[in-house]
């Protein structure tokens, strides 16, 4: 029978361990993370979603309060235009969070930047440019191209010396979305290094309507997508993600012809993962009806999430002064829309909760937005409960070390915390 470490991901001249640990923003994939799974001889990612919130946090800089500071006379604006990143800060960002963590690398795997097109930043073209360009230049060994068609961001990196180079992949949720980006980036003469094929049980969000995910299923998406690829004679490694829970369902995805999966929700309980431990038991102790596929997303994707997050049906002001992600080219978030109707709705009111839209830019800071895979209910099955009803965190050496080496559906518990002690 056979295991995900019989094969092999063969990226140019680096031969892999066929598992990926996919992009978790807001540092949910932190440094540590994406360094486990490289050291064990896979491929980890950290995020550059919010990059510079994670700048202050892991690298002792003040680049939030500065802008806040900066644009505090704008606060009870609607009209966000005037709140635009300081390109060069933003890079700053970007090379502080890649160099610790390239410098901090050990083993013969890789790290990879995950980078989402929706983070539009007031200024889309020219943020993305800026965070593509300092991902390079501070030595990132690839970079997955996500949330978004990016049908322009070959373009963007094309006078970079490290353009052909780095290993550049591209996330997509059906074989149409590969055949535009092709076409729209054939003109740089580059094609994508692999190409991670995200299906609708995924976390974070989804490629796919709100109402017609159910409709789809990986397995078929992954199958055209390698028929495309064949048919073309692309010979482009695929990566499918998404529910992909146990050892056999990776390995059931290698013998149909992928190169490697991508993973990510049975690591959000691992000591590595980002999360404040309280909400990891969150996870845990999901049920599948706690679980919901919805569109508070200001980005416009639906979005799979913990049904008790404290970002539904939150009162909290726009922070885009301090944050401002999610602006679009001309200063504005469907989340401020939606605040400033219920505020018109309700004056005088204390509290304005917003049910349709949330502040994911404040809710993803605080680890308030529990975005999560379909299959997050399956996680108590992973561990063990200690006497207090917790459950045990998982090294994230333990979870790759199952996806690599288990069989039949096996799900390698950890030892009891106490059993270990002694
Ligand atoms: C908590 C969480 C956060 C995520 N955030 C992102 C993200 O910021 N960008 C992205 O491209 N994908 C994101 N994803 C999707 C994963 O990278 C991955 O492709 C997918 O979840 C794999 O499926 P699985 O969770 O069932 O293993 C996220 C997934 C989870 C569970």
């Amino acid at each position: 029978m056979k295991r995900v470490d019989d094969f092999r991901l063969r990226l140019g001249k680096h031969e892999l361990v066929p598992i990926m640990i996919g992009g978790m923003g807001v540092d949910i994939s932190t440094s540590m993370l994406a360094l486990e799974a490289a050291r064990l001889g896979g491929i980890g990612h950290i995020s550059d979603a919010m990059v510079p919130t994670v700048s202050d946090r892991r690298y002792n800089t003040k680049m939030v309060s500065a802008k806040q500071k900066q644009y505090k006379f704008n606060i009870d604006n609607s009209d966000k235009s005037v709140v635009q990143f300081d390109l060069e800060q933003l890079a700053e960002a970007q090379r502080n969070h890649v160099e610790a963590t390239m410098n901090a690398k050990r083993g013969s795997g890789l790290v990879f930047m995950n980078c989402m097109e929706k983070l539009t930043m007031n200024a889309p073209k020219e943020t993305l440019r800026m965070r593509l360009h300092a991902a390079l230049d501070a030595g990132i060994d690839g970079i997955t191209l996500a949330a978004g068609l990016h049908l322009g961001s070959f373009a963007l990196m094309e006078d970079h010396p490290r353009f052909r180079d780095a290993k550049l992949g591209i996330i997509v949720s059906s074989v149409r979305a590969l055949q535009l980006f092709l076409r729209k980036n054939a003109r740089t003469n580059r094609l994508p290094d692999y190409v991670v094929v995200e299906g609708p049980l995924a976390g974070g969000h989804l490629g796919f309507g709100i109402e017609d995910w159910r409709e789809y299923d990986l397995a078929t998406i992954t199958k055209e997508v390698l028929d495309f690829i064949k048919a073309e004679e692309l010979n482009i490694p695929v990566i499918p993600a998404g529910g992909v829970f146990t050892g056999s369902d990776a390995t059931g995805f290698l013998e149909m012809g992928a190169s490697a999966v991508q993973l990510a929700t049975r690591f959000t309980v691992t000591r590595e993962c980002g999360l404040p431990d309280n909400v990891k038991q969150e996870y845990f102790k999901a049920k599948e009806e706690d679980i919901e596929v919805n569109g508070i997303s200001p980005t416009g994707y639906p979005m799979r999430m913990l049904k008790n997050s404290p970002s539904i049906g939150a009162d909290i002001r726009p922070n885009c002064e301090a944050y401002g992600y999610l602006l679009d080219s001309k200063g504005s978030c469907d989340y401020i829309v939606a605040y400033n109707r219920e505020l018109a709705a309700h004056p005088g009111a204390k509290k304005v909760p917003v049910f349709d839209k949330t502040c994911l830019c404040t809710h993803m800071r605080n680890f308030d937005c529990w975005t999560c895979g379909h299959y997050t209910y399956r996680l108590k099955d992973t561990s063990v409960r200690a006497d207090d009803g917790s459950y045990q965190l998982l090294t994230a050496e333990h979870v790759f070390k199952d996806y690599q080496f288990s069989v039949d559906n096996q799900i390698l518990l950890p030892k009891a915390a106490a059993e270990q002690a002694a």
